[in-house]
């Protein structure tokens, strides 16, 4: 939400906007970067850790919004980047300068292959090699994401220690945690090997993904740092540390410390990647739930500002689908901005593209601007995002589609929601009960959320054609409590529970 015209959302439109927060029934908010930022990588290059960029408003409008939100309830988190600064950090100023700069070695510093070339065959996730050459020291320095997101070197304490007293300065400030960006990219190999091909890349996906980032990502080191920001957060009561981690699941466990003393929650992305099939989904709670740690609390995650919407993946009929399986799931849900009223990708006009990565590697829909749209509040001219022109167009649907309309309507994806998560949080089954999977054919999936006191049934139809899912075994009364089409509440159930095509439902076992 955008509170001064401009056309960017910023932190006076956030508190503008926290009843219909607390009406949804969010818990926590996540905000992406807010801090001073040249914005080559809208906001994931930071050039100050511990200030508000102007486009976002000012600090005072930070503690404002911090102390509204808290009034109500609703905890927030900032978005922590270590791997990188901005190239205008004056850290990297003063490193790029000169060889002897004290500020050096706070980056990664190479010298060319005898050819002159790059050091190594390391890639940028946004394009070619990862080493800038810099002329001025005769050096190439590593970044993973754009040359204008140079690395920091983490093995140096000094830089730990720099960078540890950013979380300080917001834990101090009231903040209730951090998602932290990119987190199994902060150690790099200290013998620079190259790294190997990766057999399973096939043309049309990220010429990054060609090779394996077996010596740029999750080294074991990374887990000492972790632990150390673990550490900070702890030195504070309620805070928490979310990770940003895109790896194997049997490799995001590591992320929750070998002790539970790593992340709170390290994002689980599998909902976002797998094919939506009933098969390929039960078999991946099943192993996510198989693999936790006895310390660790799951979470699961439909969608974020990197990847496609849900909506745009799964199609409008298996976005209700996949609201109740998210908000029924063991762990703690996220949910993206829209998704909630059902937004979709909107394509955008070549010369509207603002996202370097689409500018960098274009036409293999990698580019993130689709899904940053703005808001869709209502049906004025912005959607009653912004009185001004919005940074990128706003959907074509948004007169029928968005928070006003939706509101008033009693079967709309918006009400879905805010159904599920009134349930969500009044049921004890749903929010901390264990999560038993129970046997389901066809397109079909089934679980149990248990507590001592309760039992819910859900079975979610993942196709178009009606299914029937067998009650009779279960050995119980049942009555249907939510059907994702919200029309059958309190129904009796026999032995058959028929399920339309694309419908999912929460059955009370008796
Ligand atoms: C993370 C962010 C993404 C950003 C990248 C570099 O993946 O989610 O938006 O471009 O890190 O900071
Ligand atoms: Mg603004």
């Amino acid at each position: 939400m955008d509170s001064d015209g401009d056309g960017v959302g910023d932190l006076r439109g956030i508190r503008s906007k926290l009843d219909y927060l607390q009406w949804l029934g969010v818990d926590a908010i996540w905000i992406s970067p807010n801090f001073p930022s040249p914005m080559a990588d809208f906001g994931y290059d930071i050039s100050n850790y511990t200030d508000i960029d102007p486009l976002f408003g000012t600090l005072g409008d930070f503690d404002e919004l911090l102390a509204d939100a808290h009034r109500r309830d609703l905890k927030v988190l900032l978005d922590y980047v270590p791997n990188h600064t901005s190239d205008r950090h004056p850290w990297f100023i003063a490193a790029r300068s000169s060889r002897e700069s004290v500020k050096r070695d706070w980056y990664i510093w190479r010298d060319p292959a005898p050819d002159g070339g790059p050091p190594n065959n390391w890639r940028s996730n946004f394009r070619g090699s990862a080493w800038q050459w810099e002329e001025k020291t005769g050096q190439y320095y590593y970044h993973a994401f754009l040359k204008e997101q140079p690395d920091l070197n983490w093995r140096n304490p000094e830089v730990q220690e720099a960078m540890l007293n950013v979380l300080r300065f917001w834990l101090d400030r009231g903040v209730d945690g951090f998602r932290v960006d990119v987190m199994h990219h902060m150690v790099k190999d200290t013998d620079f090997r190259d790294n190997p091909p990766n057999p399973a890349w096939r043309p049309g996906m990220s010429p990054y993904r060609e090779l394996v980032a077996a010596y740029t990502t999750d080294l074991p080191e990374v887990q000492e740092i972790v632990t150390k920001m673990r550490g900070v957060v702890e030195e504070y009561s309620d805070r928490m540390l979310v990770g940003e981690i895109y790896l194997p699941v049997e490799r995001l466990m590591a992320y929750y410390g070998a002790s539970g003393n790593g992340a709170h929650l390290p994002f689980n992305f599998q909902l976002i990647g797998l094919p939506w099939n009933a098969r390929d989904i039960a078999a991946a709670v099943e192993r996510y739930e198989a693999l936790l740690p006895s310390y660790a609390w799951p979470n699961w995650v439909l969608g974020n500002h990197d990847k496609p919407r849900i909506a745009t993946r799964v199609g409008a009929a298996q976005a209700r689908v996949a609201a109740m399986l998210l908000l029924t799931l063991r762990g703690t849900p996220t949910v993206y901005y829209g998704d909630e009223i059902g937004m979709h990708d909107v394509l955008i006009p070549p010369d509207q593209v603002q996202d370097p990565y689409e500018k960098n590697v274009p036409g293999l829909g990698l580019g993130r601007d689709p899904v940053r749209t703005p808001m869709q509040w209502d049906g004025d001219g912005s959607g009653g995002f912004t009185t001004g022109q919005s940074w990128l167009p706003l959907a074509d649907d948004y007169k029928t589609n968005n928070v006003a309309v939706e509101r008033q309507q009693p079967t709309s994806l918006l009400s879905l929601y805010h159904r599920l998560i009134e349930l969500r949080r009044a049921e004890p089954a749903l929010s901390v009960g264990e999560i038993a999977p129970l046997p389901a054919d066809n397109d079909l999936m089934a679980y149990v959320r248990k507590t001592a006191e309760r039992r819910l049934l859900v079975v979610l139809n993942l196709g178009d054609n009606p299914q029937t899912f067998n009650l009779a075994y279960l050995k119980s009364r049942a009555c249907l409590l939510v059907s994702t089409h919200l029309d059958r509440d309190h129904e009796k159930l026999a032995d058959d529970l028929e399920l339309r095509g694309d419908e999912g439902v929460i059955v009370e076992l008796l």
